[in-house]
């Protein structure tokens, strides 16, 4: 297990990466401070081409909330902290309307340095209230992803899409953002969304970042629908645990691309 040390000066150096100016394999760093550049540099990296990256913070016992919903905070503060800079490295933040709704979260970079990512909700059947605090006027884009045709504020982007048998295709979300501009996504939750992702193949992370708390019943983080029954069909990604402080982490790699953008990349633009 490597223990993440994130220092001003190794953060800065990561926001560096992110805006295409420098790599992460050049500099003297502590170990701790290597292991940030390891844990959070192939969330910055710009050259690998688009990823969408998911994040789930959920108790030992894998529960993101309890039994009557309270959610708020499975994480421990480190990984609140944890969460907050994997949205100031991506340059959108994706939820599922049931988290928009139950949680009226923010998704905005509160604790530690960088810029809100654009916020998109994917909300087929136009549930989400027009009021609802992620689609606060800010000067960062938001998007609406949905089915039907209801019509949102102006400053609002609505992106309408075909669904089937109630489901949208989470490569045609990911392909209209793309459209949009937003190559790196951070897919933030619930665990339904994240499921249709994996399930579609188009993760290219999966974090889970586990709290030291036992809740004993309440919502999963992930259930896949189609799961597997035998152990030797079960997903096995190639896997980095990180301590955090309060928290651990456990970074998957589900495409080949993860596991290349764990390597060191040299001579990168204007280091
Ligand atoms: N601990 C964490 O890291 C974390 C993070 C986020 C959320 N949460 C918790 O997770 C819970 C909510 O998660 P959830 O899994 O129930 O729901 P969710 O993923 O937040 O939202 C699911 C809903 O989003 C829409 N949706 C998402 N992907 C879709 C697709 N491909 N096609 C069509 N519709 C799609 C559907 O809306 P419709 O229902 O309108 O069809 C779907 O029911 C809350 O309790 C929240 O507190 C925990």
């Amino acid at each position: 297990m490597f223990t993440v040390d994130v220092t001003a000066k190794v953060w800065r150096r990561l926001l560096e990466v992110r805006r295409g100016r420098a790599c992460t394999c050049c500099g003297q760093w502590s170990a701790g401070e290597r292991a940030a550049l390891d844990l959070y540099g192939p969330l910055a990296r710009r050259d690998l081409g688009p990823s969408a990256v998911a994040q789930i913070g959920q108790s030992l016992d894998g529960r993101v909330a309890t039994v009557t919903g309270d959610a708020r905070d499975v994480s421990g503060p480190d990984g609140l902290a944890h969460l907050h800079r994997m949205r100031a490295l991506a340059d959108a933040v994706l939820i599922g309307v049931r988290t928009a709704l139950h949680d009226s979260p923010r998704l905005t970079v509160r604790l530690c340095d960088g810029g809100n990512p654009a916020r998109v909700v994917i909300d087929p059947q136009g549930r989400l209230p027009d009021d609802a605090p992620l689609l606060a006027e800010d000067g960062v884009r938001r998007i609406v992803i949905q089915a039907v045709d209801r019509p949102r504020r102006s400053d609002v982007t609505v992106i309408r899409l075909r669904s089937r048998d109630g489901q949208l295709d989470p490569g045609e979300i990911a392909s209209a953002l793309h459209g949009e501009g937003l190559q790196s996504l951070l897919v933030e939750g619930g665990g339904i969304t994240i499921a249709r992702f994996l399930e579609a193949r188009l993760l290219t992370r999966l974090q889970l970042a586990i709290a030291p708390l036992l809740i004993g019943d309440g919502p999963q983080g992930l259930t896949l629908p189609a799961s597997q029954t035998r152990l030797a069909d079960a997903i096995r990604p190639v896997t980095r645990a990180f301590s955090l402080g309060t928290d651990v982490v456990f970074d998957c790699g589900l495409r080949d691309e993860a596991s290349l953008a764990t390597q060191p990349v040299h001579g990168a633009p204007g280091r």
